[in-house]
């Protein structure tokens, strides 16, 4: 009877990883563009942590922001060859790539217009709200991102609070596909932020999972989300995309 306690417990430990999707897209592990890895030791311990649960190819996403970080194709191409030169030296050996994630401010538009999306994939583009309010002009953004061929990601959903699952079936409806930051069920961000998190995934809201990874605390987080059992469902009853990006 002990003995079977004692097993029963170890369920509750760590049977699985991430490499069923094998994909991450959306991380800040180039070194020095953004708030992640701020030099290419940091992107090397990430990415080692990231390889150590299961993640086969990393699509890394430094922010593009027009108040903070003004990075271009050009800014992030370069911290990338840095990194891919620092794992080859290390033969560290993985699949890198470089997308973006864009705020959606007064410049998404003119990015838009001006072609200069940082995309990934099959054309997927990869954009944040404000934390504050909504943006009043989402949905006009997004038919016009589907119109010019490209296939949106919100990334986040459950950090904005001003949102109900009303509003992301509504521009699901639209064409958006919502990508969920894994550790946000460990309670990383908050009590309100898991639970907005785990009603995304019972109402089936979920396309996209990913570690949104700055530094190693997010690292810790995203190896204890292979505890929770919301991760579990995610990860196996859920058609999620990740793996398109492979
Ligand atoms: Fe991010």
């Amino acid at each position: 009877m002990f003995n079977w306690f004692k097993k029963s417990e170890l369920k509750k430990e760590i049977t699985f990883d991430y490499s069923s999707i094998a994909v991450d897209m959306h991380s800040h592990v180039l070194p020095g563009i953004d708030d992640g890895a701020q030099t290419p030791e940091d992107s090397i311990e990430l990415v080692k942590r990231m390889m150590d649960v299961g993640i086969k190819k990393i699509i890394a996403t430094p922010h593009i922001m027009a108040d903070y970080y003004r990075n271009t194709a050009e800014t992030i191409n370069a911290a990338l060859a840095v990194l891919k030169a620092e794992l080859e030296t290390q033969k560290i050996n993985i699949v890198i790539e470089a997308a973006a994630e864009h705020y959606f401010d007064e410049t998404f538009e003119t990015r838009i217009n001006e072609g200069k999306l940082m995309t990934m994939g099959d054309n997927y583009v990869l954009f944040e709200f404000s934390f504050i309010s909504k943006p009043p002009n989402a949905v006009q953004i997004i038919q016009k991102l589907k119109e010019l061929g490209y296939k949106p990601i919100l990334a986040h959903p459950e950090r904005y609070p001003y949102m109900d699952n009303d509003q992301f079936r509504n521009l699901r409806d639209w064409g958006l596909s919502l990508q969920l930051n894994t550790i946000s069920l460990t309670g990383y961000y908050g009590k309100d932020v898991k639970k907005l998190a785990e009603k995304l995934i019972d109402d089936q809201l979920v396309d996209f999972i990913s570690s949104d990874m700055h530094h190693l605390r997010h690292a810790d987080a995203l190896k204890e989300a292979l505890k929770m059992p919301y991760l579990e469902k995610v990860l196996f009853d859920y058609p999620l995309k990740n793996i398109l990006l492979k």
